[in-house]
Parts: C-alpha cells; sequence; structure tokens
C-alpha cells in the first residue's frame, strides 16, 4: 500500500503498517501530589512510574518511536530543590531502565541540551545511549533540558546548504542539534493534565501531528489511556492540506 492511499483513505489509515511516533507532554506530576497532600517530589516518582508502565505498553499498540517531555529548558525555573530532585530522578531512572530496555530492544537516546548536567549524568546518558544503541522494538527518546525553539535556533546555525535549502537537510540539522538521530515526524502528541498547550515541545516535528488533551495527570496514565488515544488518533481523518479523493468528486 503507498503511503499517499494511507493519508487519503482514513480505512487504510487504521491499518497502518508503519509505526507511529508518538510524543507525550507528561503534565500533572505536581498537582497529582498537591491533591494528595504529598510533596511535589511524591508526584514526580510516581511519574516516573507512569513512564515505564507507557514504555512496556508502546510497542504493544503499534508505537515504534516515543517521545517523552521529562523537563523543559524553562523547567530550570523552578525552585532548587524541585529541580534537583528531578534531575536526580531521571538519574536513577536511567542507571536502573538501562539494562532492561537493553534486553528489551528498547533504544534510549537523551534529546535537548547537554551542556547543563553534571558530568557523572553525562556519563550515564551516552552510556545508555551506546548500551541500548541495537535496539529495534522502539526507540524511546527522553526530552530533558530541551526547548524546540532552541533546537530550531542551534539547527539554523548548523544548517548551512550548498544549493537550494531542503526540508530533508534542515531536519536532519534538527536532529543533529539536539542529538537524535532523524526521525519521522510526530503522528500523535498527547497532553496529560488537563492543559491545551504545546510548551515549547516540538514545534517543528508536530506540524501535522493530530493533538490529544486528557485531564488524566500523568501520575494515573495507564495502558488503557495510551490505548485510548491510539485509538482515537484512528478515527481521525488526516489529510495534509489535501482532500479526499471522494470529495474531489
Ligand atoms: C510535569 O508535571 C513534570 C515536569 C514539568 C517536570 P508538573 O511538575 O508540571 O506538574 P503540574 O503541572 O505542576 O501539576
Ligand atoms: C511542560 O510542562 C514540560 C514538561 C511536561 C516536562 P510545564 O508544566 O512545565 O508547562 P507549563 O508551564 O504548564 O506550560
Ligand atoms: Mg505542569
Amino acid at each position: 500500500m503507498k503511503k499517499s492511499d494511507l493519508c487519503r483513505n482514513p480505512a487504510a489509515a487504521r491499518n497502518q503498517a508503519s509505526p507511529l511516533h508518538v510524543a507525550i507532554i507528561m503534565d500533572g506530576n505536581g498537582r497529582w501530589a498537591t491533591a494528595r497532600s504529598l510533596p511535589r517530589i511524591a508526584g514526580h516518582r510516581r511519574g516516573a512510574i507512569a513512564v515505564r508502565r507507557t514504555v512496556e505498553a508502546a510497542p504493544k499498540l503499534g508505537i515504534g518511536t516515543l517521545t517523552l517531555y521529562a523537563f523543559s529548558s524553562d523547567n530550570w525555573q523552578r525552585p532548587a530543590s524541585e529541580v534537583s530532585a528531578l534531575m536526580q530522578l531521571f538519574h536513577e531512572y536511567l542507571r536502573k531502565e538501562t539494562e532492561e530496555c537493553a534486553r528489551n530492544g528498547i533504544r534510549i537516546n537523551v534529546i535537548g541540551r547537554r551542556d547543563r548536567f553534571s558530568p557523572a549524568l553525562l556519563e550515564d546518558i551516552e552510556y545508555a545511549e551506546k548500551h541500548t544503541a541495537h535496539g529495534s522494538t522502539l526507540h524511546l527518546r527522553l526530552a530533558v533540558d530541551y526547548s524546540a525553539r532552541d533546537a530550531i535556533m542551534r539547527a539554523a546555525q548548523l544548517f548551512k546548504p550548498e544549493g537550494e535549502p531542503t526540508r530533508e537537510e534542515f531536519r536532519r540539522m534538527m536532529s543533529k542539534a539536539i542529538h537524535s538521530p532523524v526521525c519521522p515526524d510526530v503522528d500523535l502528541l498527547i497532553r496529560t493534565g488537563g492543559e491545551q498547550r504545546l510548551s515549547d515541545f516540538l514545534l517543528w516535528e508536530t506540524a501535522y501531528a493530530e493533538l490529544y488533551f486528557t485531564s488524566r495527570m500523568w501520575p494515573d496514565f495507564e495502558e488503557a489511556d495510551l490505548a485510548a488515544a491510539v485509538q482515537a488518533f484512528y478515527a481521525r481523518e488526516r489529510r495534509f492540506g489535501t482532500i479526499l479523493e471522494a470529495a474531489a468528486g
């Protein structure tokens, strides 16, 4: 089946053979904790468990690339205690999960800036990426110290086209700027926690993404929620600026 058929025919899209790229803005950890009279970091800890659940569920749902927004460049502005707890949690996650990811064919990749991490964290990021590089079941991209606007600016600095500039070349620079291999565009963007905004996440890669907002707080996000979002995606009609053949008459 041709890719153009997948775009034009929603029934065909439901049988889409290519794995999905799903991106998630994992929001609501703080409110989850506050609602239970717990410190915000307790919400982040539960959030890390939800990450594990989601990573496990993703391949079963036809997801080939999963990009998770874990820490934005603007999140450095939070109180120092929350920032250091988040960095510690991220570091713990990498230490605990790298071996299992390697066993399960999950390729880990950390996207964003790298010049503000501690040397020890940086070392573990590089180890995780190298050690899981062969994984082909799922490409897991963790966005940490990530800002889409900064990524676009860095890509623009790297972009030196010899002839007519192409989107493909710019896409390569975008990937380079965030230390990622070149990936397909985002098919489905999910945001938990009830807000309906992008908060500087993947502004270039989501040009034609389907958006899905849920009031579920991230620590409560389950496999069934991910399945519901994927199901909603397949019920949508993606047109990419064109019109359906039937409508064209
Ligand atoms: C998302 O949850 C995690 C990070 C931004 C690190 P929040 O911490 O933003 O939770 P809320 O939005 O305050 O509930
Ligand atoms: C976006 O959430 C960043 C992450 C989920 C990591 P925020 O909670 O930081 O976003 P705003 O401040 O509500 O826009
Ligand atoms: Mg938030």
